[in-house]
């Protein structure tokens, strides 16, 4: 009983672990990760649908990846994307540069 609650707890430890590395350190793993085409596709469709509205398409060339966790960190909630289109627009646009 007692072991089984450590181990509960451990699972739960990693698990918080996976997600803060997956929602804080989008830049350290981007490099290393593939993505579908059609995972790119729908990045592609939300970054061209809600970040030309206030403002041109921006580039991703012109900001490196790092920069790009700050900025959408400031332009999802402007466009309004929740944390899932957050992700994957970012991991659109820092798989343009690469
Ligand atoms: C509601 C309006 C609005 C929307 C939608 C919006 N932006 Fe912006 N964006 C701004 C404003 C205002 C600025 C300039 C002031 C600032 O940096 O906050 C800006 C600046 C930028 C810059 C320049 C930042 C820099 O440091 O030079 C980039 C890049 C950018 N936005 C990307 C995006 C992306 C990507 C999206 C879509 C996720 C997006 N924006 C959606 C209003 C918006």
């Amino acid at each position: 009983m007692k072991n089984k609650n450590i181990s509960n707890i451990m699972t739960m430890s990693i698990g918080l672990f996976l997600i803060t590395a997956c929602t804080q350190k989008p830049a350290a793993i981007a490099g290393t990760k593939t993505f579908t085409a059609e995972y790119l596709a729908q990045g592609k469709t939300i970054f061209e649908n809600s970040c030309g509205k206030c403002h041109d398409l921006p580039n991703p060339m012109d900001h490196t990846s790092i920069q790009w966790v700050g900025i959408m960190n400031s332009m999802a909630p402007k466009a309004k994307l929740d944390d899932a289109q957050h992700q994957i627009v970012y991991d659109y646009v820092v798989s343009v540069k690469n």
